[in-house]
């Protein structure tokens, strides 16, 4: 396969990015965070995440957080639903697309969203109805797909099971989550190439943490594969609040700079993209973990 000629950036900061965050954010510093990634440019912004705010209290403002963006005209704003009521609860605040999120590891499964894969993809099932019968796209994720952080190695098939499920049922896409970042790219090629025997390459997304460092490589790894849809944070920002210790996923700022890089397009500004994250970063506390946004805010 040859790289792709475009790539859409799926930018994930506003929720994975800041649902592990131990401190209060205030829902203005949200909102101008997802104003100011519209502004550079990104077409796809997962905003928000209708889970128990007894389980992720950072999300606990996901009402405020979708009914308080000023809508851009090509951008949409996704968030996450793991069940009914929280697609109800989305409905109702406009959403015009959501995500449901299961994993290809038992063991997270249970303590991610407290139940096995099975009863994950039954509990989908009805959300991808309601969805469909309110004209909302549905993503869907899998997690721990290079690796659990209870159960180590993850067989590609059981990868490849889990993500041809979601798409069966009606995901539009698969985006493949190496949750704790523990991938190598040798590792990621091969787990696409057991996915894409199930799910065609243009659904599926790369949605890499950076814990160990890899995420980039690994990127490389799947964009030869023909993968041309990527998640990621501004700032590298993130991580998972049940996977201790994984660290944000891969920085848009490092993601832009790379495809750049490669002729590949992504229609995105680099240096407003890389402002946000000096922002972002600064106004809640935080190290910027992109190397190119901390080498272009040096200049
Ligand atoms: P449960 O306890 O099995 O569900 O939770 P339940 O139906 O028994 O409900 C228990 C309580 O939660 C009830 O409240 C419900 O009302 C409430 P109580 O009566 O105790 O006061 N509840 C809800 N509240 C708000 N919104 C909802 C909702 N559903 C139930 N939608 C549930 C199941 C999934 C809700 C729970 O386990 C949960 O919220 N988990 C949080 C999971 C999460 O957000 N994880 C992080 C995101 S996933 C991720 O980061 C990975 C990803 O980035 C990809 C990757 O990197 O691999 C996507
Ligand atoms: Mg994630």
């Amino acid at each position: 396969m040859a790289f792709p000629q475009t790539v859409r950036l799926v930018e994930v900061g506003p929720r994975d990015g800041l649902q592990n965050e131990p401190e209060p954010i205030n829902t203005a510093t949200k909102l101008e965070l997802i104003e100011r990634l519209g502004a550079a440019g990104l077409t796809y912004i997962e905003a928000a995440s209708f889970v128990s705010p007894k389980w992720v209290p950072q999300m606990a403002d996901h009402r405020e957080v979708m009914q308080g963006i000023r809508r851009r005209k090509g951008v949409t704003y996704s968030a996450l639903t793991p069940n009914l009521k929280g697609l109800e609860a989305a409905l109702e605040c406009g959403v015009e697309e959501v995500a449901v999120f299961g994993a290809a590891s038992e063991a997270f499964s249970q303590k991610n969203i407290n139940c096995s894969v099975a009863e994950s993809l039954e509990r989908f099932a009805p959300v991808l109805e309601r969805a469909r019968e309110a004209n909302v796209r549905v993503r869907g994720y899998v997690s721990c797909v290079l690796g659990c952080p209870y159960e180590g190695e993850i067989a590609p098939a059981k990868v490849a099971e889990v993500s041809k499920a979601l798409y069966d049922m009606g995901c539009y896409e698969v985006s493949l989550g190496d949750t704790i970042g523990t991938g190598t790219p040798l590792k990621a090629k091969r787990m696409i190439e057991a996915v894409a025997r199930e799910v065609p390459m243009d659904r599926l997304a790369a949605h890499f943490h950076d814990t160990y460092g890899q995420a980039l490589a690994n990127l490389y790894a799947v964009l030869e594969e023909g993968v041309a849809v990527i998640d990621s944070s501004v700032a590298g920002l993130g991580g998972c609040p049940y996977a201790k210790g994984a660290s944000g996923n891969v920085a848009s700022e490092d993601v832009v700079y790379l495809l750049d890089g490669l002729g590949i397009q992504s229609g995105i500004d680099l240096d407003a993209l890389a402002a946000t994250g000096t922002w972002i970063t600064q106004a809640i506390g935080r190290p910027n973990r992109s190397k190119v946004g901390v080498a272009l805010s040096a200049q």
